[in-house]
């Protein structure tokens, strides 16, 4: 018997998320999806009502009451909804059913972003996700309340190239290269804000288009490493939760997430500073993510490039989610059929 296959080997790691490829590992991915399902269900039914916080609590809580269903002792590592202080899954808050007594739950860093583009939902745009990830304890980077990071993502083919410290123009032309395009054929995704007026000048002084977001560059990076795309980087700050996200993403699909702290005032330059952080430094995918033994799950709430957005008609609703397993590579797309009766509780 091969000896890396000897399950005993691994024993002493149990319970950890660790375990190598035991099925409790594989299953966790579609356990996961059940629970982007439901709080894509929940916020979806506040599509268009122009009640942000309304939509994100509803995600939130759906997110909460399906995670403890899963086979997993969680804490909240990258929590979401401090910044605009909307309703939260808190950092630090126990996960799954671990929290409830499972003693062999396998332990886990939980990464959640109910709703990735709020105001996309509120406001009935493309684009709004609802997002989950998780990895091995210990393995997901800690930004110490630093709310945005510059960052870059693209694909596998100009991963080993790219590097944020180098001038727009120049990684570009790598990608461009590294992707047998033009210039001219590049389209970079950028968050629409003010901040990003210089980076959008140098990009189109490059002569590569910019492919404006309004929100939600968690779909935005996906897409900028996913070969089947329309969009070939992505570049500007953004949030650091939906960095450490992505990452998880990119550790499955391929590609390489580059990111840079980039706080916005002295009390965060302080706080990320004492807090050991090198502002200078470039943090890469593995920074971000130090284990490949993680997962990703999103299911749409709006329509988008990623996915399909939630549809209710009658009794039925639909979803489509991705999920994907960093370790075995697999990215999944589901389809799924819900019985709306059996959401009521979630639902507005
Ligand atoms: P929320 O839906 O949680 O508000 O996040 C949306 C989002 O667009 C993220 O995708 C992005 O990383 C972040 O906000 C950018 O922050 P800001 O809106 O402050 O520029």
């Amino acid at each position: 018997m091969n000896e890396s296959l000897n399950h005993e080997n691994y024993s002493h790691l149990s319970p950890r998320l660790a375990v190598g490829d035991s099925e409790p590992d594989r299953n966790l991915a579609l356990e996961l999806v059940r629970v982007t399902e439901a709080a894509a269900i929940a916020g979806g039914a506040w599509i268009g009502y122009g009640d942000k916080n309304g939509a994100d609590g509803a995600a939130v809580d759906a997110m909460r009451s399906l995670l403890d269903t899963v086979n997993l002792n969680g804490v909240v590592v990258i929590g979401e909804g401090e910044k605009d202080e909307a309703p939260m899954l808190f950092n630090g808050e126990r996960v799954g059913n671990g929290a409830s007594g499972n003693e062999d739950a396998p332990e886990a860093d939980v990464a959640v972003d109910p709703i990735d583009g709020t105001r996309l939902t509120a406001l009935g745009y493309n684009n709004a996700l609802s997002v989950l990830a998780v990895s091995e304890r210990g393995s997901m980077f800690d930004p110490s309340a630093v709310f945005y990071m510059d960052k870059l993502v693209t694909g596998p083919e100009a991963a080993d190239m790219v590097d944020l410290r180098l001038p727009v123009k120049q990684n570009l032309h790598l990608i461009a290269k590294a992707k047998r395009k033009r210039i001219n054929q590049l389209n970079v995704c950028v968050l629409d804000r003010p901040r990003h007026s210089k980076l959008v000048e140098e990009i189109r002084e490059a002569g590569a288009r910019t492919r404006f977001i309004m929100d939600g560059d968690v779909a935005g990076g996906i897409a900028a490493a996913r070969e089947d795309s329309s969009v070939d980087v992505l570049m500007g700050a953004g949030g650091t939760p939906e960095g450490i996200v992505t990452a998880c993403a990119i550790k499955a699909v391929g590609g390489v997430i580059q990111g840079r702290l980039a706080p916005t005032d002295d009390a965060e330059r302080e706080a990320a500073e004492s807090a050991g952080h090198d502002l200078e430094k470039v943090l890469t995918t593995d920074d971000l993510v130090s284990s490949d033994n993680c997962y990703f799950a999103a299911t749409g709430i709006t329509d988008g490039d990623l996915l399909r957005g939630v549809t209710y008609s009658g009794d039925r609703v639909t979803t489509q989610s991705i999920v994907m397993r960093a370790k075995s590579g697999t990215v999944r797309i589901v389809e799924a059929e819900h019985r709306a009766r059996k959401w009521e509780s979630y639902t507005k």
